[in-house]
């Protein structure tokens, strides 16, 4: 099939490039000339394992092409997939400006065009539901009451960091359209994508809309109910760790998202939680427990400074503090709302001096601090007369490291471990003075901290 992506950022250019590995001619189109030039001329825009091969194979064979032009894209495509931002407004709903004013100039272009033929208008940005019917509206005030679209809700239920695997192999397609013409050309399109024992459900615009906030608020309430938990494990001396185990292994429950740790962040979850928060409120059924979920959500990251400064006594000011970790979590250069931002500001503010580490986002984290902290080009670099390491981020590479090292390196051996990635037992045979989270019973020379 003939496709067309609107906006290639972690989603678009995702689905770009994996509609073009199963054979479909796609135009990616972005409105940020440098994109446009940097993907045309085979230079990844993003860090996404397994991405930069594909990419790379379907520029060359020229399955896949890069514009700024959305008219001719839109023409020649039998499906339109708006992969665009929907970034949080003021009040916590989703900003749907980049999606009506792009709906609004595919109406334009189409209305130029009569005999463009039947097309189909995808949303895979995550929007509240409603949007569809906007998107329609936005698109039928230009044209001919006899010119055949549809306007289809297929959210994206891609993970960054298993984006391609994800995209390539998913569990399910959701397709929310009241059109059998649509949902059948769809499911056409993502047939040779759908694994044996994953399905493609069909269901209305709405459903569609909701099923991609109820996921990710889902996710979210499990991040936060095991912080919350960690906290109470905290108080009666029994270890997180153990429980997440233990309740992990319950098929009813699942393993996933069960890690406690700094909690939630990243371009989806943060935003999506407070958007579907709004749209319950607006529609009068308040979800209430999404708010506790956000709540801990941010407290989390206040309780987890506070340890680190009761630690030294709040005395931060001249302290030396290594990071290991930016990006929102392992495997992605993406720092959008990433828990990394509220330390660093804090450990500033504090007088503390900062190194950080991060094997991909550093450039993002460099274009907000400059030069108000270091950066590290190794893991072991930002250890350099450290007088604490902090880790943020579980990146494979600091689960195993040599803590020898470590300890010669750092000017106290002191660890805060945002992740949970180490033993505690093992940091104590090291002679490290370690705190993690929802594991106090274990931390007891972290205790007698000077
Ligand atoms: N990132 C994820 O993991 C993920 C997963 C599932 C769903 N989503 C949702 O998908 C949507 C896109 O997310 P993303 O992370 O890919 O965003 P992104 O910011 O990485 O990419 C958006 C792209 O759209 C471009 N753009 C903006 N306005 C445009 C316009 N008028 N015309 C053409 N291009 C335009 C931007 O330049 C950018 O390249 C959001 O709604 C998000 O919530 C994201």
């Amino acid at each position: 099939m003939n496709a067309a992506v609107v906006g290639t950022g972690y989603v678009g250019l995702v689905t770009g490039v994996c509609l073009a590995e199963r054979g479909n001619q796609v135009v990616c189109v972005d409105n940020n000339p440098e994109v446009v030039r940097r993907l045309s001329a085979g230079e990844i825009t993003i860090y996404e394992p397994g991405l930069e091969d594909l990419y790379q194979r379907n520029l060359k064979k020229g399955r896949v092409r890069f514009s700024e032009d959305l008219s001719e894209a839109v023409l020649a495509a039998q499906v339109v997939f708006l992969c665009l931002p929907t970034p949080p407004g003021g009040d916590g709903a989703a900003d749907l400006r980049y999606i009506l004013s792009v709906a609004d100039e595919i109406g334009t272009i189409l209305s130029r065009s009569p005999a463009a033929g039947y097309k189909v208008i995808v949303d895979k940005s995550t929007v509240p539901v409603g949007t569809s019917e906007k998107v329609d509206a936005a698109i039928r005030k230009h044209v001919d009451s006899t010119f055949e679209f549809d306007v289809v809700s297929n959210p994206e239920f891609l993970r960054e960091g298993f984006a391609v695997e994800d995209f390539l192999r998913p569990e399910r397609v959701v397709i929310g359209t009241g059109s059998e013409r649509a949902a059948s050309l769809l499911s056409d399109l993502y047939e040779p994508f759908i694994p044996e024992g994953s399905s493609v459900i069909v269901m209305d615009e709405k459903s569609a809309e909701v099923t991609k906030y109820a996921a990710n608020s889902f996710l979210a309430m499990k991040i936060s109910f095991m912080n919350d938990l960690a906290n109470f494990c905290d108080a009666v001396g029994a270890d997180v760790e153990k429980i997440r185990e233990g309740i992990g292994t319950d098929s009813r429950i699942g393993r996933a998202y069960l890690s406690p740790g700094l909690g939630y962040g990243g371009s989806c979850l943060p935003k999506d939680v407070r958007a579907l928060l709004k749209s319950a409120q607006d529609a009068g059924a308040p979800l209430t427990i999404l708010q506790s979920v956000e709540e801990i959500n941010l407290e989390q990251r206040r309780r987890f400074y506070r340890n680190v400064e009761a630690h030294f006594r709040g005395r931060m000011e001249g302290l030396r503090v290594a990071v290991w970790g930016l990006a929102f979590k392992p495997n992605t250069d993406d720092v959008r709302d990433a828990p990394v931002f509220f330390l660093l500001d804090e450990l500033l503010e504090a007088k503390a001096s900062v190194c950080v580490f991060d094997p991909e986002a550093t450039r993002h984290v460099r274009a907000r601090y400059g030069d108000r902290i270091d950066y590290a080009e190794s893991s072991y670099g930002a250890l350099q007369g450290a007088d604490a390491l902090v880790v943020v981020t579980e990146w494979n590479e600091f689960r195993k490291p040599d803590f020898g090292l470590m300890k010669n390196l750092m000017r106290q051996p002191v660890i805060f471990d945002g992740r949970n990635i180490y033993d505690p037992a093992r940091m104590r045979e090291w002679g490290f003075l370690y705190h993690s989270i929802g594991r106090k019973s274990h931390e007891a020379q972290a205790a007698a901290a000077p």
